[in-house]
C-alpha cells in the first residue's frame, strides 16, 4: 500500500512505522497519534502549500532564536496552552498536594544558596515593595518537612528577569532556600509586577496571529523538592493583580493565589505573603532543585 490519494494517506503514513526499524510502543502511540492529528488538521484547514512553506519558515526561524537565554518553543507553547496542559497530564492533583504549573523558560540552574530570611534583592527600584515570605512544605499527611530545597526566581520590578536585563546583577531575584526542621521556610523579595513575555519575533508574531496580548499577573516562581517526594515545579500568584483572569500562558491556578498583606514590624519589610506547600511522597524520586 505506497499509492497515495486523500482518502488513504494517513493510513500509509502510519503503516510505515516501525517498519525498518525497531520502534518502542510509545513512539507508535505517538507518532501515529501525531500524524492522524496533523492531517486531520490539514485536511480540516484545507492547508495550502503557501501557508505550510510559511509554516516551516516561521519554524525556523523560532528555532534560530533559541539560545542559553532563550528557548523559543517553550515560549510558544505557553502561548498555545501546550505546557500547562502536558504540566497537568504529567502532575495530576490526586490528593492534597500543591498543584504545578508551567516553569516558563527563566529558570536558572544552581541559583545562589541562601540561609533561612535571607533576601535575594540585589538592586533596589523606587516603585519595589519588599516582601516576606514564608510558610510551611508539609507532606500528605501535615507534618512539616525538613530539608526541603525551594529554588524561587522572580522578575524585578521594572517587569524584567535579571537574565534578560543587562542593567540588573547576576542571580538578581533568584535563591535557593531550604526548609528548617519543622518544615517551614522564609525568604526576602519584591512583589512581583505584571509584565509582558517577549513578544517581539516569532512569539509576538504567534500573540497577534491569535489575537491575544503578551501579559502575565504578577507570580513567583518554585521548585520545591526533596528526595522522596514528587518535585513541585509551581508559581504563586498576587491576588490582586492585573491580568489575573486573562493570563497569556493560562499558568493560573486558584489554588496557587494569595493575599500579599502589610507586614509586622519582625518581618522588616513592606508586606507580608504566607504560602504553604504539600508535597507529594513518591518514592525513589530525586530532588531536581538540589543537583
Ligand atoms: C514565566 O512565568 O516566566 C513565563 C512562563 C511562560 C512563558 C514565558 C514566561
Ligand atoms: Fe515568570
Amino acid at each position: 500500500m505506497g499509492i497515495v490519494n486523500q482518502d488513504n494517506i494517513t493510513d500509509v503514513v502510519i503503516a510505515s512505522l516501525g517498519k525498518h526499524g525497531d520502534i518502542t510502543g510509545r513512539q507508535r502511540e505517538i507518532m501515529a497519534a501525531l500524524i492522524t492529528h496533523l492531517h486531520g488538521f490539514i485536511k480540516e484547514t484545507r492547508l495550502q502549500h503557501h501557508e505550510f512553506l510559511a509554516a516551516c519558515d516561521y519554524l525556523a526561524r523560532a528555532g534560530k532564536l533559541c539560545n542559553d537565554n532563550r528557548q523559543e518553543f517553550i515560549l510558544l507553547g505557553d502561548i498555545l496552552g501546550a505546557e500547562v496542559l502536558v504540566d497537568m497530564m504529567t502532575n495530576p492533583v490526586a490528593g492534597g498536594e500543591s498543584e504545578s504549573t508551567v516553569l516558563g523558560p527563566f529558570y536558572r540552574e544552581n541559583p545562589p544558596v541562601m540561609p533561612k530570611g535571607g533576601s535575594i534583592i540585589l538592586k533596589h527600584y523606587d516603585n519595589e515593595e519588599t516582601v516576606y515570605y514564608e510558610g510551611y512544605v508539609r507532606d500528605e499527611a501535615g507534618r512539616g518537612v525538613p530539608g526541603v530545597t525551594l529554588d524561587v526566581w522572580e522578575d524585578a520590578p521594572n517587569g524584567v528577569y535579571e537574565n534578560l536585563d543587562p542593567d540588573q546583577p547576576e542571580y538578581n531575584l533568584r535563591g535557593r532556600f531550604e526548609t528548617d526542621e519543622n518544615g517551614h521556610y522564609a525568604f526576602v523579595a519584591v512583589r512581583p509586577v505584571p509584565y509582558p513575555i517577549p513578544d517581539d519575533e516569532t512569539a509576538g508574531e504567534l500573540l497577534r496571529f491569535m489575537g491575544h496580548h503578551p501579559n502575565r499577573p504578577g507570580h513567583v516562581h518554585f521548585i520545591v523538592a526533596k528526595e522522596g517526594f514528587r518535585p513541585l515545579i509551581s508559581q504563586i500568584f498576587d491576588a490582586d493583580s492585573a491580568w489575573l483572569d486573562d493570563d497569556s500562558v493560562f499558568a493560573v491556578k486558584e489554588s496557587l493565589i494569595g493575599k500579599f498583606r502589610p507586614a509586622r514590624p519582625e518581618h522588616g519589610t513592606d508586606l507580608h505573603f504566607e504560602f504553604d506547600f504539600v508535597l507529594k511522597e513518591a518514592a525513589g524520586t530525586q530532588a531536581i532543585a538540589a543537583e
